[in-house]
């Protein structure tokens, strides 16, 4: 059998608390259901500056070329953000290694699982009908690439700009997938804009409408940025795919985590045109609970499911993955983020109950 190559890049923080219970899970696909895995780990972000002295080293990179399919921990933390902005874990590791592969299309699920409803913020009324949210965010171009960018000091003043730019082929090709995507969901799309204001979002409007007519069965509607933030909070069952330029996008599935219960639960795939993809979880490197086993592995462990069913196709193990992680999620199994008493599971039991209901198939 063909070996499929996982290059792991667990990063800072919480990244390589995580990881380690994404290794269990990978181990039994590896070991238990044959599956032709072969890992290698490399160094990224601020760890990468700290032992290599380059957030993204060129051996990281030829890593990830050679290999099938990315699993991402996280990058960043306040030892390196003294740093120029340009030299940072999160401007020259990981925008890069979305734009080297091409990643523009991220996938962010985010769902209320009806054992963890007391945990949303929103009142009982708004959530007594679930939600199942796909925020399909445009990962490689918008404000986060444009040029110019930069910094000036000239005298006394001072400034600083970005630039938002959107092609009309990058628009057209991040709707067409929401648009597929919607049709094995709920079929509808509601595209989110500020094309009110902003050129860059007026162009992104016009060519969502343009690629809608090729889906005459999927619904389109539009919000602006600041009223969809409002009415996610109002009504997220109303909503199946959201499609977002990158820093709506940004915004939005945070917030999507937040009204799940927690951005720990959250995995996320970024792919480009040949399905080639890096998994990671939507949150951060999270510093405020670093080194205190306490992270929730389960946005790693999605992201590993999300691989299967992206990278390798095998849906039905996917659903496996995710079927174990509800399996502990019913039997009331919590790490902190997700409890709502004293009564928690350390990050590596987590992974370990995870691992048990999988082999056993819970
Ligand atoms: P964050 O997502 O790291 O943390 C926000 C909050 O969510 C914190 O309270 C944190 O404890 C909590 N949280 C996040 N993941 C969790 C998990 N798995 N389990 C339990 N709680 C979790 O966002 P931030 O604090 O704004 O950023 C921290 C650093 O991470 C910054 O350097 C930022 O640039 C970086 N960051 C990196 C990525 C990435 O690598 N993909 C994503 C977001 C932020
Ligand atoms: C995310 C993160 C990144 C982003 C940062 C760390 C560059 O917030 O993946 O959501 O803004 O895309
Ligand atoms: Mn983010």
């Amino acid at each position: 059998k063909q070996k499929y190559r996982i290059a792991i890049l667990p990063g800072d923080g919480i990244g390589p608390e995580v990881m380690r219970e994404a290794y269990k899970i990978l181990n039994i696909l590896k070991n238990d259901f044959l599956l032709p895995l072969e890992f290698q780990e490399f160094n990224i972000g601020g760890i990468a500056i700290d032992n290599e002295g380059l957030a993204l080293p060129k051996k990281t990179l030829l890593g990830c070329e050679n290999a099938d399919a990315i699993l991402f921990g996280s990058v960043g933390g306040k030892k390196w953000d003294t740093l120029p902005i340009d030299q940072r874990p999160e401007r020259a590791a990981l925008l890069p290694l979305r734009k080297h592969f091409n990643l523009f299309a991220n996938l962010r699920p985010a769902k209320l699982y009806s054992e963890l409803e007391y945990l949303s913020p929103l009142c009982s009324k708004i959530t007594k009908n679930g939600f199942d949210i796909l925020c399909v965010r445009e990962l490689t171009g918008g404000v986060y690439f444009g040029h110019p960018h930069g910094r000036v000091k000239k005298d006394d003043i001072e400034y600083a700009f970005d630039t938002e730019v959107y092609y009309d082929y990058e628009i057209n090709r991040i709707a067409h997938l929401a648009f597929q995507l919607a049709r094995n969901r709920k079929n509808k799309v509601c595209s989110i804009d500020k094309s009110n204001v902003l050129n860059s979002s007026l162009l992104w409007k016009e060519i969502v409408e343009k690629v809608s007519n090729s889906y005459s069965d999927v619904r389109l509607s539009h919000l602006y940025i600041d009223n969809a933030t409002m009415q996610i909070i109002k009504n997220p069952n109303q909503f199946d795919v959201l499609l977002c330029s990158n820093l709506f996008g940004d915004i939005i599935s945070d917030e999507c985590a937040a009204i799940s219960g927690s951005i720990g639960m959250l995995p996320s795939a970024s792919l480009n045109e040949n399905n080639f993809g890096l998994y990671e979880p939507a949150g951060g490197s999270a510093p405020d609970i670093e080194g205190k086993n306490i992270a929730n592995p389960i946005a790693q462990i999605l992201s590993v499911s999300m691989l299967v069913r992206y990278g390798m196709h095998l849906t039905k193990i996917a659903d496996q993955i995710d079927k174990s992680v509800i399996s502990v999620l019913k039997r009331g199994y919590r790490t902190a983020d997700i409890s709502n008493n004293n009564n928690y599971l350390k990050t590596h039991e987590m992974g370990d109950v995870i691992a048990d209901a999988l082999i056993n198939g819970k």
